[in-house]
């Protein structure tokens, strides 16, 4: 018998008793996404149209084009698996309401991303259409599209073992592996325009994106320990083979989606080197899972430490119930 307490298991349509609080770094990650909170029209991108005819290359319109092809209908495919696959599951009031806050800010990014494919003079067909006939933006969505329907065709019976664990990989698959590998690639290739001082409304976006997905990995990664620790029968060595695996696919697919990206290097950047940094983010993901390091890869894009490794950085551990206290709501 489940525990009504823990992070699964009470009644899915049990109003809201939000205090006291069970876990309180979930609640501070609503408070901090509360203050990350930005709109795409804040984001000009006249300048962006203006680099696109006079600035960038053939292949540099191509490689938008693929980078929107996978993120747009990416941020859909994220709240689908918000609401239905993981929403129903997880009763907690805290969990649910960073899940709640999540799925606005993914419902966000689907505005953000169409608000730049409406403005921006790309082929908004072709674009739209790599989800039916690019193969590996189709890879990557078919791996993270096979995780929610193993939800949802199967159902997941929570108080067996198995169950457990197709819930977690499906956590690992969406925060740790979307969000926290895949994303991170594109928003390497995205930010390396503004390096040449191109598309930069573009990437203020990006920027507002990341602060969010790097918030998004951080409450995975915490709800997948916390759920590790309440289910202690799923941690069996047979799942921590299965989890390196998927991240070792995942690593493939991202390699094969940047080869097609970057047939040549662009932008000072190239597939090799942007493979070896998602080599280095995996590792960063399979240690934060308690996994150990696969590719002992450094990071070979120094430049993108301070814009995208340091957001990660904020410590949610420190966010206990001291300042959070039970029945006082700071904010
Ligand atoms: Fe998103
Ligand atoms: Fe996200």
């Amino acid at each position: 018998m489940r525990s009504a307490h823990g992070l699964i298991g009470g009644d899915p349509v049990e109003p809201m008793r939000l205090f006291p609080l069970r876990y309180p770094w979930a609640y501070a990650h609503v408070q901090q996404a509360k203050r990350n909170t930005w709109f795409p029209e804040e984001a000009p991108l006249h300048d962006d149209v203006q680099d696109w005819h006079e600035r960038l290359s053939e292949e540099e319109h191509r490689a938008v084009e693929i980078l929107l092809g996978f993120f747009n209908p990416m941020e859909s495919m994220v709240t689908s698996n918000l609401l239905l696959a993981l929403y129903p599951y997880l009763t907690a009031p805290e969990i649910r309401l960073y899940l709640a806050r999540q799925a606005w800010e993914e419902a966000n990014h689907t505005m953000a991303f169409e608000y730049v494919i409406k403005t921006l003079p790309v082929d908004r067909e072709r674009v739209f259409g790599m989800l039916e006939n690019h193969p590996a933006v189709m890879a990557k969505a078919a791996f993270q599209r096979q995780l929610t329907e193993e939800i949802l065709q199967t159902g997941t019976d929570l108080h067996t073992t198995e169950g457990l664990q197709r819930f977690l990989r499906n956590m690992v698959g969406f925060f740790v592996i979307l969000e926290g590998i895949f994303f991170y690639s594109g928003f390497a290739f995205a930010l390396s325009f503004r390096r040449r001082n191109l598309l930069r409304g573009l990437n203020t976006i990006i920027d507002w994106v990341l602060k969010d997905e790097s918030l998004h990995l951080s409450f995975g990664v915490h709800l997948i320990r916390t759920f590790l620790e309440e289910y202690p029968e799923v941690r069996t060595p047979a799942l921590a083979g299965e989890l390196r695996e998927m991240i070792q696919k995942a690593v493939a697919l991202e390699a094969d989606y940047n080869r097609a990206l970057l047939p040549q290097p662009i932008l000072g950047m190239s597939a090799e080197l942007l493979n070896a940094y998602v080599r280095y983010v995996a590792d960063r993901r399979l240690e934060e899972l308690g996994l150990g390091a696969q590719f002992h890869a450094s990071n070979p894009l120094r430049w993108l430490a301070i814009e995208i490794d340091l957001p990660e950085q904020v410590n949610f551990f420190e966010a206990r119930n001291v300042s959070y206290e039970v029945g006082r709501p700071r904010e």
